[in-house]
């Protein structure tokens, strides 16, 4: 057969004259994808079945949002306002494709009854891929030797863990049982770093003498108590060489102290969030309990805690950018549980954040020169990919990956408004805030997610994904230290790769 007799290739879907960009760089080309699949990135593709021009837009990998609370009970038994399906509706409208939630055991809980609930939900209503987290409070026996192995093989390959909140918290000694269970199977530890004596002991003392207002949540929280147990956590980690992910960091002694551990070659990873780039603490002193809405643990800092989080992001000592989207209604389901009675210490813990977190860091970051965009999808999508196990089906557009993918106009200016949102929560921080940038059409699986503003897909339709091992050797800055000379004696089995 002559080439010019070969039969043209058939796609299902092609996306063409768009300006591409990875996470490594940016490049001019067609896309063709076939079963949800990408099959060619080459310039001069034939049309697919359905075929769209991205002329002048810019495509970018589907966001991947590793830290979102969606349908779940807090540790204070509060149950988020967005269930799978707002939660994913509004991560699709934003630009996320992907996102990995908690499923929570409280203490008395079975984990696999928690699990079976939690995927039912899921199952039914999500409208865009979804991998589970395990936030684990009861690391009994029964969990370390049977559930933890038997979640990981199921594909949940990371757990979070507590260092605060009463109904959450463990000790060092769990601390250390459960990574000592992550580094022998592969998996990744997500750490909340708050040391929880400081919190409660300054808490009791403001509550007495009657400063009871939202604004003292972050009086409440000093930076301390997330840099003190961030450096626990790091030793923890260290004493066992075992990777550790250091969640939601607002500091910036944190990000000091996880710097200098990386450089020693811990294998010490950490996510930050919009919160921490675009909030402060003084946000919360409104009148009334207005202030609710801008608190979430570790509260936000100041402008140089913001400086020092884009430095970590910009250096590589914060590894993935992630909403960590807790969706509190400002009533009594949420922020209010006593109504005009509640105290900071009462409300609900969190900001929402899944839908803006892309359009804030594109407009903030990529253009206003903070950010390359291959840095912005680094952040927003490749790295978690490799953090959590989803690489290579997500996170790059590449022959083989998942067809996820966003067309961002990069001219479309917008203003943030609560109204415009998908989630239920009635409210965001982010309210009036003029955003350059947007996320314009979003394909999931080469489904088309959202076109024209319009959801174009049903609930139920996005798919569980069984991720493998987390493979986070990107960014290491030293080779990985060896573990203390106890470890020969009590056979402990190889942590990482990397050893
Ligand atoms: O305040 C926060 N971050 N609430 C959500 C729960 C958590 O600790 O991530
Ligand atoms: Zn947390
Ligand atoms: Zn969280």
């Amino acid at each position: 057969m002559q080439p010019s007799d070969t039969p043209p290739v058939e796609f299902d879907l092609t996306i063409r004259n768009g300006r591409i960009s990875n996470a490594d760089r940016t490049f001019f080309a067609d896309i063709g994808v076939r079963n949800g699949v990408i099959v060619e990135v080459a310039r001069g593709l034939p049309a697919g079945k359905q075929d769209v021009d991205a002329g002048g837009m810019w495509v970018l990998p589907g966001g991947i949002d590793s830290h979102t609370h969606i349908e779940q009970l807090s540790g204070m038994g509060v149950m988020c306002a967005d269930d799978f399906y707002s939660g994913t509706v509004s991560a699709a409208f934003g630009g996320t494709t992907t996102i990995l939630s908690f499923a929570a055991q409280h203490r008395n809980d079975r984990i696999p009854d928690v699990l079976e609930d939690y995927s039912r939900r899921a199952r039914e209503k999500a409208v865009i891929d979804y991998g589970f987290h395990l936030i684990l409070a009861n690391p009994d026996e029964q969990a370390l030797m049977h559930d933890l192995p038997a979640v990981i093989d199921a594909g949940i390959t990371s757990f979070k863990v507590y260092m605060t909140y009463d109904k959450l918290k463990l000790d060092d000694y769990q601390l250390l049982d459960v990574l000592a269970v992550a580094g022998e199977r592969g998996a990744m530890v997500m750490l909340h770093a708050e040391n929880h004596d400081m919190i409660r002991w300054v808490a009791r003392r403001l509550l007495e003498r009657g400063h009871t207002a939202p604004k003292f949540h972050a009086v409440s929280h000093d930076p301390l108590a997330e840099s003190e147990a961030t450096h626990r956590a790091i030793a923890l980690s260290r004493l066992i060489n075992v990777p550790v992910l250091i969640v939601h960091v607002a500091g910036a002694e944190t990000v000091d102290i996880i710097r200098k551990a990386q450089h020693l070659g811990a294998q010490v990873y950490a996510e930050s969030c919009p919160q921490y780039l675009f909030l402060e603490a003084k946000d919360s002193d409104l009148p009334g309990f207005e202030g609710a809405k801008f608190c979430c643990s570790p509260p936000p800092g100041d402008k140089a805690s913001q400086e020092a989080v884009w430095q970590g992001f910009k250096d590589g000592t914060l590894n993935v950018y992630s909403s960590d989207h807790a969706p509190y209604r400002f009533d009594e389901s949420g922020k209010l549980p006593k109504g005009d009675a509640t105290t900071f210490k009462e409300m609900a813990n969190g900001v929402p954040g899944i839908e803006l977190r892309l359009p804030l860091l594109f407009s903030e970051g990529v253009m206003k020169g903070r950010l390359t965009l291959e840095e912005f999808v680094a952040l927003t999508s490749t790295n978690h990919a490799h953090m959590y196990g989803l690489a290579p089906r997500k996170g790059a557009i590449a022959v083989g990956a998942d067809a996820d993918l966003v067309l961002w106009d990069p001219n479309r200016k917008t203003v943030v408004s609560a109204e415009m949102l998908h989630d239920r929560v009635g409210y965001t921080p982010y309210e009036g805030r003029e955003i350059q940038g947007w996320p314009v059409e979003v394909y999931s699986r080469g489904r088309c997610v959202i076109k024209d503003n319009q959801l174009q897909v049903e609930r139920g339709s996005g798919q569980f994904i069984a991720r493998s091992r987390p493979d986070p050797v990107l960014n290491r800055r030293a080779p990985a230290e060896g573990r203390g000379i106890f470890s020969q004696f009590i056979g402990l089995k190889s942590a990482t790769a990397t050893e």
